[in-house]
Protein backbone atom coordinates (compact mmCIF):
# COMPACT_ATOMS: atom_id res chain seq x y z
CA UNK A 1 0.00 0.00 0.00
CA UNK A 2 0.99 3.73 -1.07
CA UNK A 3 2.30 5.30 1.89
CA UNK A 4 0.93 8.62 2.88
CA UNK A 5 4.62 10.61 4.33
CA UNK A 6 4.28 13.06 7.28
CA UNK A 7 7.42 14.67 6.39
CA UNK A 8 6.92 15.41 2.55
CA UNK A 9 9.40 13.61 -0.24
CA UNK A 10 10.26 15.98 -2.78
CA UNK A 11 9.49 14.93 -6.17
CA UNK A 12 10.38 16.44 -9.48
CA UNK A 13 8.01 16.19 -12.51
CA UNK A 14 9.61 16.39 -16.19
CA UNK A 15 6.73 16.21 -19.17
CA UNK A 16 6.63 18.32 -21.88
CA UNK A 17 2.96 17.39 -22.55
CA UNK A 18 0.98 19.75 -19.43
CA UNK A 19 -1.97 17.76 -19.04
CA UNK A 20 0.65 14.49 -18.05
CA UNK A 21 2.79 16.42 -15.83
CA UNK A 22 0.24 18.11 -13.98
CA UNK A 23 -1.75 14.90 -13.09
CA UNK A 24 1.35 13.21 -11.97
CA UNK A 25 2.23 16.09 -9.89
CA UNK A 26 -1.51 15.98 -8.48
CA UNK A 27 -1.05 12.33 -7.58
CA UNK A 28 2.54 12.72 -6.14
CA UNK A 29 0.93 15.89 -4.13
CA UNK A 30 -1.86 13.98 -2.42
CA UNK A 31 0.54 11.23 -1.11
CA UNK A 32 2.20 13.42 0.84
CA UNK A 33 4.80 14.43 -1.34
CA UNK A 34 5.88 18.14 -1.96
CA UNK A 35 6.07 18.42 -6.04
CA UNK A 36 7.96 20.57 -8.76
CA UNK A 37 7.18 20.11 -12.04
CA UNK A 38 9.21 21.45 -15.11
CA UNK A 39 7.90 21.31 -18.82
CA UNK A 40 11.22 20.53 -20.73
CA UNK A 41 14.58 19.73 -19.90
CA UNK A 42 16.47 22.53 -19.49
CA UNK A 43 14.12 23.69 -17.30
CA UNK A 44 14.24 20.88 -14.93
CA UNK A 45 18.15 20.68 -15.10
CA UNK A 46 18.14 24.53 -14.17
CA UNK A 47 15.88 23.31 -11.21
CA UNK A 48 18.19 20.51 -10.11
CA UNK A 49 21.56 23.18 -9.98
CA UNK A 50 19.62 24.81 -7.25
CA UNK A 51 17.59 21.93 -5.42
CA UNK A 52 17.93 18.48 -4.65
CA UNK A 53 14.70 15.60 -4.41
CA UNK A 54 13.74 12.41 -3.88
CA UNK A 55 12.03 10.85 -6.35
CA UNK A 56 12.61 12.34 -9.95
CA UNK A 57 9.61 11.23 -12.62
CA UNK A 58 10.98 11.92 -16.33
CA UNK A 59 9.34 11.57 -19.98
CA UNK A 60 12.03 10.11 -22.58
CA UNK A 61 10.21 11.60 -25.50
CA UNK A 62 10.84 15.28 -25.22
CA UNK A 63 11.90 18.20 -27.89
CA UNK A 64 15.60 19.45 -27.32
CA UNK A 65 16.83 16.68 -25.62
CA UNK A 66 15.58 13.22 -24.81
CA UNK A 67 14.65 11.23 -21.31
CA UNK A 68 17.86 9.19 -21.47
CA UNK A 69 20.35 12.28 -21.96
CA UNK A 70 18.91 13.91 -19.28
CA UNK A 71 18.66 11.24 -17.11
CA UNK A 72 22.77 11.01 -17.45
CA UNK A 73 23.04 15.06 -16.91
CA UNK A 74 20.51 14.76 -13.43
CA UNK A 75 22.42 11.49 -12.48
CA UNK A 76 25.72 13.42 -12.68
CA UNK A 77 24.15 16.44 -10.57
CA UNK A 78 22.38 14.20 -8.13
CA UNK A 79 22.97 10.27 -7.61
CA UNK A 80 20.72 9.43 -4.76
CA UNK A 81 17.70 10.34 -5.88
CA UNK A 82 15.27 7.79 -7.70
CA UNK A 83 14.75 8.24 -11.01
CA UNK A 84 11.21 6.86 -12.84
CA UNK A 85 10.92 6.79 -16.60
CA UNK A 86 7.53 7.93 -18.05
CA UNK A 87 7.82 6.51 -21.74
CA UNK A 88 5.04 6.58 -24.69
CA UNK A 89 6.60 3.72 -26.44
CA UNK A 90 6.50 0.76 -24.53
CA UNK A 91 10.02 -0.22 -26.21
CA UNK A 92 11.93 -2.74 -24.04
CA UNK A 93 15.39 -1.30 -25.71
CA UNK A 94 14.51 2.10 -24.71
CA UNK A 95 13.39 0.71 -20.99
CA UNK A 96 16.71 -1.46 -20.82
CA UNK A 97 18.64 1.56 -21.71
CA UNK A 98 17.34 3.73 -19.10
CA UNK A 99 17.83 0.86 -16.29
CA UNK A 100 21.44 0.76 -17.70
CA UNK A 101 21.40 4.63 -17.08
CA UNK A 102 20.90 4.02 -13.48
CA UNK A 103 16.83 4.61 -13.54
CA UNK A 104 15.09 2.68 -11.26
CA UNK A 105 12.11 2.39 -12.69
CA UNK A 106 9.58 3.32 -15.44
CA UNK A 107 6.11 3.62 -16.28
CA UNK A 108 4.55 3.21 -19.22
CA UNK A 109 2.07 5.84 -20.78
CA UNK A 110 -0.98 5.58 -21.11
CA UNK A 111 -1.05 4.28 -17.38
CA UNK A 112 -3.47 4.39 -14.72
CA UNK A 113 -2.77 5.70 -11.09
CA UNK A 114 -2.49 2.13 -9.64
CA UNK A 115 0.24 1.39 -12.21
CA UNK A 116 1.67 4.93 -11.45
CA UNK A 117 1.87 3.86 -7.89
CA UNK A 118 3.31 0.60 -7.81
CA UNK A 119 6.47 1.74 -10.07
CA UNK A 120 7.15 4.43 -8.08
CA UNK A 121 7.26 2.37 -4.84
CA UNK A 122 9.15 -0.23 -6.34
CA UNK A 123 11.45 2.20 -7.79
CA UNK A 124 11.56 3.80 -4.29
CA UNK A 125 12.06 0.44 -1.94
CA UNK A 126 14.82 -0.32 -4.68
CA UNK A 127 17.02 3.03 -3.76
CA UNK A 128 16.28 2.12 -0.25
CA UNK A 129 17.56 -1.56 -1.00
CA UNK A 130 20.48 -0.16 -2.68
CA UNK A 131 21.15 2.01 0.25
CA UNK A 132 20.56 -0.56 2.63
CA UNK A 133 23.01 -3.06 0.89
CA UNK A 134 25.64 -0.08 0.47
CA UNK A 135 25.17 0.20 4.52
CA UNK A 136 25.88 -3.15 5.35
CA UNK A 137 28.96 -3.69 3.09
CA UNK A 138 30.70 -0.34 3.32
CA UNK A 139 29.13 1.57 6.07
CA UNK A 140 29.13 -1.49 8.68
CA UNK A 141 32.87 -2.35 8.40
CA UNK A 142 33.80 1.27 8.37
CA UNK A 143 32.20 1.42 12.00
CA UNK A 144 33.59 -1.69 13.45
CA UNK A 145 37.27 0.02 12.61
CA UNK A 146 35.81 2.99 14.20
CA UNK A 147 35.16 1.85 17.27
CA UNK A 148 37.95 -0.23 17.37
CA UNK A 149 40.22 3.07 16.69
CA UNK A 150 38.05 4.80 19.34
CA UNK A 151 38.36 2.14 21.65
CA UNK A 152 41.82 2.34 21.37
CA UNK A 153 42.84 5.51 21.18
CA UNK A 154 40.62 5.28 25.01
CA UNK A 155 42.75 2.37 26.21
CA UNK A 156 45.64 4.27 24.99
CA UNK A 157 44.99 7.03 27.76
CA UNK A 158 43.41 5.00 30.20
CA UNK A 159 45.21 1.58 29.58
CA UNK A 160 42.81 -1.16 31.47
CA UNK A 161 39.75 0.81 29.28
CA UNK A 162 39.44 -1.56 26.86
CA UNK A 163 39.67 -4.85 28.39
CA UNK A 164 36.88 -3.17 31.33
CA UNK A 165 34.83 -1.94 28.24
CA UNK A 166 34.52 -5.51 26.95
CA UNK A 167 33.61 -6.91 30.32
CA UNK A 168 31.00 -4.09 31.01
CA UNK A 169 29.61 -5.10 27.27
CA UNK A 170 29.31 -8.66 28.23
CA UNK A 171 27.50 -8.22 31.44
CA UNK A 172 25.44 -5.89 29.93
CA UNK A 173 24.39 -8.43 27.57
CA UNK A 174 23.52 -10.67 29.91
CA UNK A 175 21.22 -8.90 32.06
CA UNK A 176 19.76 -7.21 29.07
CA UNK A 177 18.94 -10.96 27.63
CA UNK A 178 16.53 -10.78 30.89
CA UNK A 179 14.71 -8.19 29.99
CA UNK A 180 13.34 -10.00 26.36
CA UNK A 181 14.57 -6.83 24.58
CA UNK A 182 14.16 -6.32 21.27
CA UNK A 183 16.97 -7.17 19.18
CA UNK A 184 17.56 -3.97 17.87
CA UNK A 185 17.82 -3.01 21.60
CA UNK A 186 20.23 -5.70 22.57
CA UNK A 187 22.74 -4.04 20.00
CA UNK A 188 22.61 -0.66 21.35
CA UNK A 189 23.43 -1.94 24.75
CA UNK A 190 25.93 -3.86 23.71
CA UNK A 191 27.43 -1.15 21.61
CA UNK A 192 26.40 1.62 24.49
CA UNK A 193 28.50 -0.63 27.26
CA UNK A 194 31.76 -0.74 25.22
CA UNK A 195 31.25 3.23 24.48
CA UNK A 196 30.15 4.20 28.26
CA UNK A 197 33.38 5.52 29.51
CA UNK A 198 34.75 7.05 25.61
CA UNK A 199 34.30 10.44 27.28
CA UNK A 200 37.67 9.58 29.27
CA UNK A 201 39.46 10.99 26.06
CA UNK A 202 38.42 14.22 26.98
CA UNK A 203 39.73 13.61 30.23
CA UNK A 204 43.78 14.96 31.70
CA UNK A 205 45.93 11.78 31.75
CA UNK A 206 47.39 13.26 34.91
CA UNK A 207 43.51 12.60 36.46
CA UNK A 208 43.31 9.00 34.68
CA UNK A 209 46.03 8.01 35.77
CA UNK A 210 46.59 9.42 38.94
CA UNK A 211 47.32 6.36 41.61
CA UNK A 212 46.12 8.40 45.09
CA UNK A 213 42.51 9.91 46.24
CA UNK A 214 41.06 12.99 43.40
CA UNK A 215 40.57 16.80 44.50
CA UNK A 216 37.10 17.63 43.97
CA UNK A 217 38.52 19.76 40.73
CA UNK A 218 40.31 16.20 39.37
CA UNK A 219 36.57 14.65 40.34
CA UNK A 220 34.96 17.33 38.61
CA UNK A 221 36.81 17.26 35.71
CA UNK A 222 36.14 13.18 35.50
CA UNK A 223 32.61 14.01 36.06
CA UNK A 224 32.08 15.40 32.59
CA UNK A 225 33.35 12.20 30.76
CA UNK A 226 29.89 11.53 30.12
CA UNK A 227 28.74 14.14 28.42
CA UNK A 228 31.83 14.47 26.73
CA UNK A 229 31.07 10.39 25.53
CA UNK A 230 28.11 11.47 24.06
CA UNK A 231 29.61 14.66 22.36
CA UNK A 232 31.42 11.75 20.35
CA UNK A 233 29.23 9.38 19.87
CA UNK A 234 26.66 11.36 19.39
CA UNK A 235 28.32 12.66 16.11
CA UNK A 236 28.43 9.06 14.50
CA UNK A 237 25.31 8.63 12.05
CA UNK A 238 23.11 5.88 13.50
CA UNK A 239 24.25 6.39 17.37
CA UNK A 240 21.97 8.60 18.39
CA UNK A 241 20.96 6.01 21.34
CA UNK A 242 24.17 4.91 21.89
CA UNK A 243 25.08 8.25 22.74
CA UNK A 244 22.04 8.29 25.58
CA UNK A 245 23.36 5.46 27.20
CA UNK A 246 26.68 6.60 27.45
CA UNK A 247 25.25 9.99 28.71
CA UNK A 248 23.39 8.63 31.71
CA UNK A 249 25.64 5.52 32.99
CA UNK A 250 26.29 7.52 35.72
CA UNK A 251 22.95 8.69 36.94
CA UNK A 252 21.11 6.88 39.54
CA UNK A 253 17.95 4.98 40.44
CA UNK A 254 17.47 7.88 43.67
CA UNK A 255 18.22 10.64 41.48
CA UNK A 256 21.84 11.92 42.86
CA UNK A 257 23.57 10.65 40.21
CA UNK A 258 25.10 12.67 37.33
CA UNK A 259 25.04 14.50 34.61
CA UNK A 260 21.09 14.90 34.83
CA UNK A 261 20.08 13.96 38.29
CA UNK A 262 17.62 11.59 36.78
CA UNK A 263 15.44 9.00 38.49
CA UNK A 264 13.90 5.61 38.28
CA UNK A 265 12.82 5.09 34.48
CA UNK A 266 13.60 8.16 33.35
CA UNK A 267 16.46 6.73 33.42
CA UNK A 268 16.76 4.80 30.12
CA UNK A 269 16.63 1.00 30.83
CA UNK A 270 19.94 0.49 28.59
CA UNK A 271 21.25 3.15 30.95
CA UNK A 272 20.83 1.21 34.22
CA UNK A 273 21.55 -2.08 32.99
CA UNK A 274 25.19 -0.75 31.80
CA UNK A 275 25.40 0.86 35.35
CA UNK A 276 25.11 -2.17 37.30
CA UNK A 277 27.08 -4.15 34.93
CA UNK A 278 29.99 -1.12 34.99
CA UNK A 279 29.82 -1.00 38.76
CA UNK A 280 30.35 -4.67 38.96
CA UNK A 281 33.26 -4.69 36.71
CA UNK A 282 34.63 -1.87 38.47
CA UNK A 283 34.32 -3.08 41.92
CA UNK A 284 36.19 -6.60 40.73
CA UNK A 285 38.63 -5.60 38.81
CA UNK A 286 42.35 -3.97 39.67
CA UNK A 287 42.45 -0.03 38.76
CA UNK A 288 44.58 2.30 38.85
CA UNK A 289 42.78 3.53 42.56
CA UNK A 290 41.62 0.84 43.90
CA UNK A 291 42.30 -3.68 43.93
CA UNK A 292 40.07 -5.62 43.00
CA UNK A 293 37.33 -6.69 45.46
CA UNK A 294 36.16 -10.32 45.45
CA UNK A 295 32.81 -10.68 43.51
CA UNK A 296 31.01 -12.18 46.71
CA UNK A 297 32.03 -8.01 47.88
CA UNK A 298 30.75 -6.73 44.54
CA UNK A 299 27.32 -8.93 45.03
CA UNK A 300 26.99 -7.69 47.60
CA UNK A 301 27.33 -4.19 47.32
CA UNK A 302 24.14 -4.31 44.22
CA UNK A 303 22.08 -5.86 46.56
CA UNK A 304 22.88 -2.77 49.43
CA UNK A 305 23.06 -0.08 46.95
CA UNK A 306 19.72 -1.55 44.98
CA UNK A 307 17.03 0.84 45.00
CA UNK A 308 19.28 3.77 45.91
CA UNK A 309 22.19 3.78 43.28
CA UNK A 310 20.98 0.65 41.17
CA UNK A 311 17.19 -0.03 39.75
CA UNK A 312 16.11 -3.13 41.92
CA UNK A 313 14.34 -5.20 38.88
CA UNK A 314 18.22 -5.25 36.94
CA UNK A 315 20.20 -6.01 40.33
CA UNK A 316 17.61 -8.88 40.70
CA UNK A 317 17.91 -10.04 37.10
CA UNK A 318 22.14 -9.57 37.21
CA UNK A 319 21.88 -11.77 40.82
CA UNK A 320 20.41 -14.32 39.35
CA UNK A 321 21.57 -14.91 36.05
CA UNK A 322 25.30 -15.11 38.71
CA UNK A 323 23.75 -17.45 40.55
CA UNK A 324 22.27 -19.73 37.61
CA UNK A 325 25.39 -19.51 35.87
CA UNK A 326 23.96 -18.02 32.82
CA UNK A 327 26.36 -14.76 33.20
CA UNK A 328 29.82 -16.09 34.64
CA UNK A 329 32.61 -13.55 36.14
CA UNK A 330 35.26 -12.30 33.90
CA UNK A 331 38.58 -12.17 35.42
CA UNK A 332 40.25 -9.08 34.25
CA UNK A 333 44.25 -9.75 33.72
CA UNK A 334 45.86 -8.16 36.85
CA UNK A 335 47.62 -4.99 36.46
CA UNK A 336 51.36 -5.42 36.84
CA UNK A 337 52.65 -1.48 37.12
CA UNK A 338 53.74 -0.73 40.72
CA UNK A 339 51.87 2.17 41.19
CA UNK A 340 48.08 -0.05 40.55
CA UNK A 341 49.46 -1.79 43.92
CA UNK A 342 48.12 1.60 45.51
CA UNK A 343 44.80 -0.01 47.85
CA UNK A 344 42.12 2.88 47.55
CA UNK A 345 39.20 1.55 47.18
CA UNK A 346 36.54 4.22 46.07
CA UNK A 347 32.66 3.69 45.18
CA UNK A 348 32.95 3.05 41.43
CA UNK A 349 29.28 4.99 41.25
CA UNK A 350 31.47 8.33 41.10
CA UNK A 351 34.22 7.06 38.50
CA UNK A 352 33.72 3.94 36.77
FE1 LIG B 1 32.04 6.08 33.46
Amino acid sequence: MFITRSTPNKALVVDDVSSIAHAVSIFLTNRGFQVRTAYDPFEALKICHTESFDLVLLDIRMPGMNGLELLRRLKSLDASATYVMMTAEGNLQTIIKALKEGAQGFVVKPFTQLELMNSVELALEKTRLIRENIRIKVYAPLLESATEALLSALEAKDYNTQSHSNRVSYYAQGISTAFEMPEEDLVQVKIGALFHDIGKIGVPDLILQKPGPLTPEERQEIMKHPEIGEKIIGAIEGMEKVAIIVRAHHERFDGRGYPDGLTGEDIPLAARITTVADCFEAMVSPRVYSKGRSVEYALNELKRCSGTQFDPQVVEFFLSLMDSGNITYQEAVPLSTPENECANPVLPSALG
